[in-house]
């Protein structure tokens, strides 16, 4: 199959190459890139463990295929922590607050919740749990999930923090 030139920015980073036009966006960013952080769950759109930040949506990258992001600006949970390794606050978050178990779900959920958090910098538990929705989670059961968005919401905007109820 001929391939086909694309072009994208993936955390900051210019990527040329040539890929085959049936080629996923989720076998690309995993496979030739080497960035695996973003999961393969369903592969189907319905688990959200491969949900990349593209062009300021949040996309299940299984949904697309990679020639579909030629010219697109990419984040993956790759992207999240500072250069010098110092975590992201959602990411701090999720450590400190026992948002993730075996943590599949993990990199899909930080960097929807990012988003998120571009959208609504305060949302309410309610907002954050319909944020979310598209991105299920085996193990943790949610709340800590939500406490762990909240709380991230929170030291994003230099707030106090507000315990989400239990
Ligand atoms: Fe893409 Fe499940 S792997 S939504
Ligand atoms: Fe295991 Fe969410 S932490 S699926």
């Amino acid at each position: 199959m001929s391939k086909v030139h694309v072009k994208m920015t993936i955390n900051g980073r210019p990527i040329e190459a040539l890929v085959e036009p049936r080629t996923l966006l989720v076998h690309f960013i995993r496979e030739e890139l080497g960035l695996t952080g973003a999961h393969i769950g369903c592969e189907t759109g319905h688990c959200g463990a491969c949900t990349l930040d593209i062009d300021g949506m949040s996309v299940k990258s299984c949904t697309m295929f990679a020639v579909q992001a030629d010219g697109a600006e990419i984040v993956t949970i790759e992207g999240m922590a500072a250069p010098d390794g110092t975590l992201h606050a959602l990411q701090e978050a999720f450590r400190e607050h026992h948002g993730l178990q075996c943590g599949y779900c993990t990199p899909g959920m930080i960097v929807r919740a990012h988003r998120l958090l571009q959208e609504n910098p305060n949302p309410t538990d309610d907002e954050i749990r319909a944020g979310i929705a598209g991105n299920l989670c085996r193990c943790t059961g949610y709340q800590n999930i939500v406490k762990a968005i909240s709380h991230a919401a929170a030291t994003l905007r230099g707030a106090p923090i507000q315990e989400a109820a239990e």
